[in-house]
């Protein structure tokens, strides 16, 4: 591939997005060779500073997060490219310092890094447009939070859609630039092995699981206005469960691939009225240990009020009404203040029919899990034969490590979903339809719990959340992974 010529502005270009993500993620593609010389990254921002000081701000900020990765030389050339705008977005003339440093060439392919606050993305579009730097090449890239609903979600997308066509619109979600996620693409439709499995026939539930040790550290107020539901499974586990369930896409042509998401988040049984006790359980945590070292509860953190019922852990017990998955549970957990740092995607496949071994091993099944998180990994779980005189099976494992097969440094999200916005290639992004679709499922959710004006129930941080999630499994007569 040829390195990519185009300029990049970042709206929210001091904002912390930008220093631990975007700039580390193009400082890599710089060392790669990715960047062309001429490609410019404008930072944009409403802080008075001169390109001099922002530059010096990158990299005080950037060092730390490229560790090892940081080198002095490299990081001069990086920063011969990175340029500084001050902007305050709402207002048009403050535009004509962005059309001075980007110069009157309407051929160059532009993106546009909308890296701030959604109520901000209408002002920004309208003012880019009527200083004439949207060409038919630009492209334009939305970051989380879309929206609160469907409504609000709506509403952003009609008003950057009156700027921007669809096809130069990226909505963001990291989670499909993660490595394992792609490779689970690969793993499904690579291989003639899998997909004759992968079906109600064969499989008997997955589980699909993002937990996190962190807590919402300095993003209280954010956090408590938003709740795991909309920060992480309206967009990131829907989308997994989009990859592990769709039907095999005709090609990997964005349009192709995001029709068959689109038809998974539409064939999602809606959890609605009494459902929503039976099929949900949310979660918040209270003070507890991580890693053996104590941690506040939920109501104790910075900005985060005492009384708030706002769910730091959910899970959910989804059903996909299509012939290939009728009858098949999709469990679908994530929270804050884990045990573990794990993300991983579960598939349990049905005992064998007739077993002709007189050699019981509990509740095994066979199961392939693609990790994400910590490791990228996938294993297959097989029943095998011990060693010796006696016929005695044991559970073991194929294990694919992916740092061990493939040596070379592997991509960030970041970086990956940088390159194909670069690159103009929309099959990682979330198309219109696919999010106002999981705004809808997950909007009917919201207001079953707001109906019941029942609290989250308390877990204690550094645990798999509240008992409540076990019984979810249990009405299934299941269990969660790590439980087994
Ligand atoms: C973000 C959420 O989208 O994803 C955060 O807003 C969360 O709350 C983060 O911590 C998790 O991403 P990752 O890649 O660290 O698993």
């Amino acid at each position: 591939h040829k390195p990519m010529e185009v300029d990049l502005v970042i709206f929210g270009g001091t904002g912390d997005l930008a220093m631990r993500k975007l700039l580390p993620a193009l400082y890599h593609l710089y060392c790669d060779g990715l960047l062309a010389s001429g490609a410019r990254i404008v930072g944009v921002a409403r802080e008075e500073l001169d390109r001099a000081a922002y530059q010096a701000s990158a990299r005080q900020q950037c060092e730390g997060h490229l560790g090892k990765n940081f080198s002095e030389s490299k990081w001069e050339g990086f920063t011969a490219q990175l340029y500084y705008c001050t902007i305050d977005a709402r207002k048009l003339t403050s535009y004509a310092s962005l059309a001075e440093c980007l110069g009157s060439r309407n051929d160059r392919d532009r993106v546009f890094y909308l890296s701030t606050s959604a109520a901000l993305f209408a002002d920004i579009c309208r003012n880019l447009s009527e200083t004439g730097l949207i060409s038919p090449q630009s492209r334009v890239v939305l970051e989380k939070p879309l929206g609160h609903d469907l409504e609000s979600s709506r509403q952003i997308n009609d008003q950057v859609g009156q700027f921007f066509h669809e096809t130069q619109i990226y909505r963001i979600d990291h989670y499909l630039g993660k490595e394992p996620v792609q490779n689970l693409l690969a793993l499904r439709f690579g291989n003639a092995l899998f997909e004759p499995l992968w079906r109600r026939d064969c499989v008997r539930d997955v589980q699909i699981t993002v937990a996190e040790q962190l807590g919402v550290e300095s993003r209280g107020e954010f956090y408590d206005g938003t709740g795991a539901l909309r920060d992480m499974l309206q967009n990131h586990l829907l989308q997994l469960l989009c990859i592990v369930a769709m039907e095999p896409p005709a090609s990997i042509a964005p349009d192709v691939v995001r029709d068959e998401k689109l038809k998974i988040l539409r064939a999602l049984r809606p959890i609605k009225g009494h459902d929503v006790a039976a099929k949900t359980v949310r979660g918040q945590y209270r003070a507890g240990a991580i890693a053996g070292k104590p941690v506040r509860g939920y109501l104790e953190e910075d900005d985060v009020p005492n009384d708030s019922d706002t769910e730091t852990f959910v899970s959910i017990k989804a059903e996909i009404d299509t012939w290939r998955w009728a009858g098949v549970p999709f469990f679908l957990r994530t929270g804050k203040r884990m045990q573990e740092k794990l993300a991983e995607i579960v598939v349990n496949f049905r005992e064998p029919p007739h077993t002709i071994f007189n050699s019981p091993v509990g509740a095994f099944t066979n199961r392939m899990v693609i990790r994400m998180q910590p490791e990228e990994t996938v294993e297959l779980h097989l029943l095998a034969k011990q060693p010796g005189e006696e016929v005695q099976l044991r559970p073991v494992q194929l294990n694919l490590d992916f740092s061990e097969t493939f040596r070379t440094r592997r991509l960030e999200a970041y970086e990956r979903l940088l390159i194909d916005v670069m690159r103009a290639n929309l099959t990682l992004f979330v198309r219109r339809d696919e999010q106002e679709a999981a705004w809808s499922w997950v909007e009917s959710i919201m207001a079953g719990w707001q109906a019941s004006q029942e609290r989250p129930r308390n877990y204690t941080a550094g645990t798999w959340g509240p008992a409540a999630s076990n019984s979810l499994m249990a009405s299934s007569g299941l269990q969660w992974h790590e439980e087994i």
